[in-house]
């Protein structure tokens, strides 16, 4: 039987060679593709930064790996957790989601500066914002690993809205997941928050790009 007629679904065989529709094009040199850096310049919990960064550098790894600040966490990396929130010109921003070099020129929060955005504590919880100081006294969390990004959507929210109810609380926490509490003592802190002269009276929230 000639070798290189086989049954109709069978790969054709030249020369012993099994020919399964695969083209070989040989080695192609594509080079090193030099995408550059972009430098930037913002702020970070009150202090500026000048940076030469890769345009592709997400925001969470700038924070993270260049700068350091671990405690915004990186959960997901689609944008779907939320435990990479911070404040960019103090709007919650999911830092996965966001270039470090669209932060140019922007006042960014991240855990690590927010007791210090707030007005002196009143008690001895040791200088915490007060969603901090409610996250604490409501036992809300267990693992802590969305902590930092649902105590920094919290601020946002009571930023927004100083005197929430239940159903406002949830719904603009909802872009934050939390795989060990429930939510319900989440909810109870923002409310004790909310309720505390807190979150509204933080008072150093950087809300303004620079110019
Ligand atoms: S890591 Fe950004 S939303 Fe999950
Ligand atoms: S406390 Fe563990 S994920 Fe929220």
């Amino acid at each position: 039987m000639d070798p290189s007629v086989g049954p109709p679904d069978s790969p054709v065989v030249d020369n012993g060679v099994v020919d399964n529709g695969v083209v070989d094009i040989g080695v192609v040199d594509i080079g090193v593709v030099d995408i550059g850096v972009v430098d930037i310049a913002l702020e970070v919990n009150g202090r500026a930064r000048s940076d030469s960064v890769e345009p592709r550098l997400l925001l969470v790894q700038y924070l993270r790996d260049v700068l350091g600040l671990t405690g915004t966490k990186i959960g997901c990396d689609t944008s779907s957790c939320g435990a990479c929130t911070v404040l960019v010109d103090g709007e919650s921003v999911k830092s996965c989601t966001m270039l470090a070099v669209q932060a140019d020129g922007s006042r960014v929060l991240t855990i690590e500066g927010l007791a210090a955005s707030a007005a002196p504590s009143t008690d001895d919880a040791g200088g915490f914002h007060p969603v901090q100081e409610a996250f604490r006294n409501n036992h809300a969390l267990q693992c802590g690993f969305c902590t930092a990004g649902m105590v920094m959507a919290t601020v946002s929210l009571l930023e927004e809205n100083p005197d929430p109810d239940e159903s406002t609380v949830r719904h603009g926490l909802e872009g934050n997941l939390c795989r060990c509490t429930g939510y319900q003592n989440i909810v109870a802190a923002a409310l004790a928050a909310a309720s505390s002269s807190g979150a509204s009276s933080s008072g150093g929230l950087p809300g303004e790009a620079l110019s």
